[in-house]
């Protein structure tokens, strides 16, 4: 029997990163036209530093991305060398006993590709289908986890309704388009990876939210709710539900939902870009995913805390509602701490702080902040201390 607050034996404790926020010099990425990240962390030569931070704070998983732009830069030729340095950085995380999860898409793409239309066009996924493959064949042995698709939703609406992010297109058609698109882009790959190799894990990493009525005395609130639980939560993961060996979860938000559709928090505790911290919420959310019966990993979670204020509490509070769905029978098999470093993110630049591992963007040197050593312990002993 397991004590309270202990953790499943083999669970994974880790951290993720992306390429595009963490490696520097991605200049064939659509990206580099709207927001360069410059030489972001420089972590593209840094690994090994990074990486033998993962091994000194005890975690044993690590979730990070391989940019297609990369290992793709022209159309149908692939750079040995990019392939060697992708080779070189799962082999240092392989000697070194820690599980690798492998993100295929996370938000960038190469810029040939975003030329043709991207995923606006079916027959686009015929690129995005042999990039992965590559990396299949080439990585296979290296590779634990495949995740083929980061947030589908928040890609497709920050992209083609929002205007945030490339190609910043506002045009709801577009936007249920490159959802589809994406569906099937993920079934086909998992349909590959498997006929492939028989032991093989492929998942997505989806961005679910906890949401509930504003009033749960009205109905309408509560209506508004259920619509927005089964658009965010529900619709993707049932059009590719059998075409999973794992769920990756990303939980951030908590919305209490007004009719229409207002959100009306408390935010009682915010992070410094304003985000609600709401631990109890990944709670119901794991719960929620029960239904599914797979395993399920948490393939990010974090917080914007420069003076790593929160970052202590809000890592304590997640396990602690975690390992409480655990409990509940939910199969909760690993946690991945949004971020290793500090890094890019996204439109807002470098000013957000996720990092357990504090950068300075002048020298580019690295600190672990207070937190990451209080995190270490939770992996070391596999067990949530009670203060
Ligand atoms: C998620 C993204 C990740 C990072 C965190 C803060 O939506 O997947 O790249 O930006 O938010």
């Amino acid at each position: 029997m397991r004590k309270n607050l202990e953790f499943p034996k083999d669970f994974l404790f880790g951290s993720s990163t992306a390429a595009y926020q963490v490696e520097g010099g991605n200049i064939y990425s659509d990206w580099e036209d709207y927001y360069p990240a410059g030489e972001a962390c420089d972590h593209y030569h840094r690994f090994k530093e990074d990486f033998d931070w993962i091994s000194k704070l005890n975690q044993n998983a690590h979730r990070f991305s391989i940019e297609w732009a990369r290992v793709e830069k022209k159309e149908g030729e692939f750079d040995k060398k990019e392939l060697d340095h992708y080779k070189e950085v799962l082999f240092y995380l392989k000697q070194r006993n820690i599980k690798t999860m492998v993100t295929l898409f996370h938000f960038t793409l190469p810029k040939w590709f975003a030329q043709k239309g991207a995923f606006t066009k079916k027959k686009n996924i015929f690129y995005f289908q042999r990039f992965a493959n590559k990396v299949f064949d080439e990585y296979k042995e290296l590779v634990d986890f495949w995740i083929t698709i980061n947030e589908p939703q928040v890609y497709a609406a920050q992209s083609f309704l929002l205007r945030l992010w490339p190609p910043k297109k506002s045009n709801p058609i577009l936007y249920v388009r490159v959802l589809k698109n994406l569906i099937l882009a993920h079934k086909l790959i998992y349909k590959d990876f498997h006929q492939k190799r028989d032991s093989v894990f492929v998942g997505i990493a989806k961005n679910n939210q906890y949401f509930e009525p504003f009033s749960k005395r009205s109905i309408l609130d509560k209506l508004v709710t259920k619509i927005a639980r089964w658009w965010q939560n529900e619709w993707f993961l049932q059009h590719i539900k059998n075409h999973l060996d794992f769920i990756g979860l990303n939980y951030y938000f908590h919305n209490r939902i007004k009719f229409p559709f207002f959100i009306r928090n408390e935010n009682k505790v915010v992070s410094d870009i304003g985000w609600e911290v709401y631990p109890k919420g990944i709670y119901y959310v794991l719960l929620e995913l029960k239904k599914y019966n797979l395993p399920i990993y948490v393939t990010e979670n974090g917080i914007a805390d420069k003076g790593d204020i929160l970052r202590k509490n809000f890592i304590r509070e997640h396990l602690y509602w975690i390992n409480k769905a655990i409990y509940q029978k939910v199969d909760v098999r690993g946690y991945f701490h949004w971020s290793l470093i500090d890094n890019f993110e996204w439109e807002k630049g470098f000013g957000p702080r996720f990092g357990l591992i504090e950068i300075d963007y002048k020298s580019l040197e690295r600190k672990p902040r207070k937190s990451a050593f209080y995190y270490a312990q939770i992996c070391k002993t596999n067990h949530l201390p009670t203060k």
